[in-house]
């Protein structure tokens, strides 16, 4: 069976991008690859988050990926700090990494612009790190979104130049991982482009209804159409990009009918998606609370997935030392 790997970092919660452009389809693929999936605390440091909050966000994280549906007993459910073998294998990546190739980075000249009072070298390596999270796993396929594409492809470059530079073929090249339906963008409600954390336009798993029917009702839209049949706003547009996942077909197609005679009123449009995400995430929500606060479940999850997620570094270290020369005395 091929391998799939996917990390996120745990930075706040998952909103619905991250549901329906990735979680959703973890969901479906666990029945049918060798599935690893973690919660990157490790690269989550970059920004120097508050050691109060360092393991909770972790734990949100958690909670959230296993109430959305990721059945720990079919995947392989772990967090990357609980697997030394991941930091050896960075070091020894990272003489393979220059910092040319680094610095020319899009990520990384994109966090200096942004945050350019922090520029630590964990960021400059952020690719390394990431790609010893791929190959320690030596995973197949990575489903990864476009802003993440460059470092995949760093990845598969540190494979080819290990494989090459100690002779061995240690390392499979990752390949982005296609999901069936094509990649989705589920875009923000502010009219800017997509839905994403640092975009502050989430609508997140862990939203209560208030809040759900309030980020919705505020979404921009336009005056109305003036002619039948017209090509839709970009900003309506997102709308019904939204109501396609979370509703029934009929409900798309009455509103669909709406705008073309052009009597759709906005408010109605509006009600009817903020109902209808609430019947996605608010049985979610509900889950994650109980699972958040069942100490005793989290512990065996992360244990057991650590003992398989190790299982699988460990053999890949004790090959990629052999190959760089090391040996026992
Ligand atoms: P954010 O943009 O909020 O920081 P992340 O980069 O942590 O989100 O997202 C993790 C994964 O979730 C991405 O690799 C991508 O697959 C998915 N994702 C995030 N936002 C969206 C979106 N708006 N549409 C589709 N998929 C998304
Ligand atoms: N860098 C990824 C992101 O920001 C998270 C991540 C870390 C990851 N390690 C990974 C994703 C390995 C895929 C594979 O979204």
């Amino acid at each position: 069976m091929e391998t799939v790997l996917s990390g996120i970092r745990s930075t706040g919660h998952l909103h619905l991008g991250n549901y329906f452009g990735a979680l959703r389809n973890f969901v479906k693929m666990q029945n049918d690859y060798n599935c690893f999936f973690f919660i990157a605390d490790l690269h989550s440091l970059t920004t120097h988050p508050h050691p109060d909050d360092f393991h909770a966000s972790v734990k949100i994280i958690l909670s959230e990926y296993l109430a959305a549906g990721l059945d720990p007993d079919k995947c392989a459910l772990f967090i990357q700090s609980d697997i030394p073998e991941v930091s050896e294998l960075y070091v020894l990546l990272n003489m393979l990494a220059y910092k040319g190739e680094m610095e020319r980075t899009a990520s990384f000249k994109d966090k200096v612009r942004l945050n350019p009072e922090n520029v630590n070298t964990g960021l400059l390596t952020y690719p390394v790190l990431m790609a010893a999270d791929i190959l320690v796993h030596r995973a197949n396929y990575v489903p990864v979104g476009k802003d993440q594409e460059q470092h995949l492809e760093i990845t598969r470059v540190l494979a080819r130049r290990f494989n090459s530079m100690y002779g061995c073929d240690v390392f499979p090249e990752p390949q982005s991982f296609k999901f069936g339906s094509g990649p989705i963008k589920v875009p923000g409600l502010d009219g800017n482009g997509k839905m994403g954390k640092s975009e502050g336009n989430g609508i997140y798993l862990y939203d209560d209804e208030q809040t759900i029917t309030k980020k919705v009702m505020r979404a921009v839209t336009d005056s109305g159409p003036t002619e039948p049949n017209s090509e839709k706003p970009v900003v309506i547009e997102n709308l019904f990009t939204l109501l396609k996942l979370v509703s029934e077909p009929s409900t798309v197609e009455y509103f669909n009918e709406k705008w073309n005679d052009c009597s759709i009123r906005y408010g109605d449009l509006k009600k009817q998606l903020a109902a209808d995400i609430c019947k996605v995430t608010l049985p979610i929500r509900e889950k994650i609370d109980a699972i958040y606060n069942d100490d005793a479940y989290l512990h065996r999850v992360t244990s057991e997935g650590r003992d398989k997620a190790r299982a699988s570094a460990s053999a890949t270290l004790a090959l990629a030392k052999k190959a760089v020369g090391f040996r026992t005395f």
